[in-house]
């Protein structure tokens, strides 16, 4: 849909450029509103119809970005962090832009299948438990697992605090390799899930997010960006 935005919103939502670099840029006339010159930060541009260039290269306008990310171990799903690493810091620079966050969040072990976007309303669908989307993941435990834990997660797993899950999906059994299928995302879920059932998880890895699977050719720390379709895929189960 066409909209008119000031030109420093406009640079400031699909870069890392703050209000104030993105000033001088404009005095120093770096910015091209359809190859002419722009003179002042509040000039109105169309997100859609007007070509906007920084320093030469043009800028696509996207009102809203959706990667895919493998994430590492040891990396924590948060935007922005004083000591460690982010899953932000992990994209390359030409994916970079302002509002980037984690589509919830992986524990810090924990590798596999995130979402990264700079859209809220997307993001609190794909997390609503009440849309009842199943995430997917391969648990790797302590010891072999017995079949009789697939009773177990469909009656819903009961935490010590009395907090009882939703019916969780064992889809395989594999020695001590479990891949299972939840559809809410409660602090270390499928840990605790699992230590009720007297298992520690010793390796966490998500696949799929309901028909969205992890892109298994993407290396650890690599993303790639999804098309709207794609990314919306999240919020359909598979049946
Ligand atoms: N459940 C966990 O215990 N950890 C995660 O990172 C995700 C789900």
């Amino acid at each position: 849909m066409s909209e008119k935005i000031r030109i420093d919103k406009y640079i400031s939502s699909q870069t890392t450029m703050t209000r104030k670099e993105i000033k001088k840029l404009i005095k120093q006339k770096g910015v091209k509103v359809n190859s002419i010159v722009c003179t002042s930060p509040d000039f109105k541009v169309s997100t859609d119809m007007d070509k906007i260039s920084i320093n030469g290269e043009v800028i696509k306008y996207k009102k809203h970005v959706y990667y895919m990310l493998n994430k590492p171990p040891g990396v924590l799903s948060a935007s922005e962090d004083k000591k460690a690493q982010t899953v932000i810091d992990l994209l390359p620079d030409n994916m970079k832009r302002a509002n980037l966050f984690p589509c919830g969040r992986l524990d810090k072990d924990t590798t596999g299948l995130l979402i990264i976007t700079d859209d809220g309303d997307y993001a609190h669908r794909v997390l609503s438990p009440n849309k009842n989307v199943y995430k997917q993941y391969i648990a790797t435990l302590d010891k072999n697992a017995n079949e009789d834990i697939v009773e177990e997660f469909k009656k819903g797993i009961i935490f010590s605090d009395g907090t009882v899950c939703k019916p969780a999906f064992v889809h395989s059994i594999n020695k001590n390799t479990v891949t299972l299928d939840i559809c809410e995302g409660k602090f270390h879920q499928v840990k605790r899930m699992f230590a009720v059932l007297n298992y520690t998880v010793i390796g966490l890895k998500r696949v799929r997010m309901g028909a969205l699977c992890l892109d298994d050719t993407l290396d650890m720390g690599q993303a790639k960006e999804l098309s709207e379709e794609v990314a919306f895929s999240a919020l359909k189960n598979i049946v």
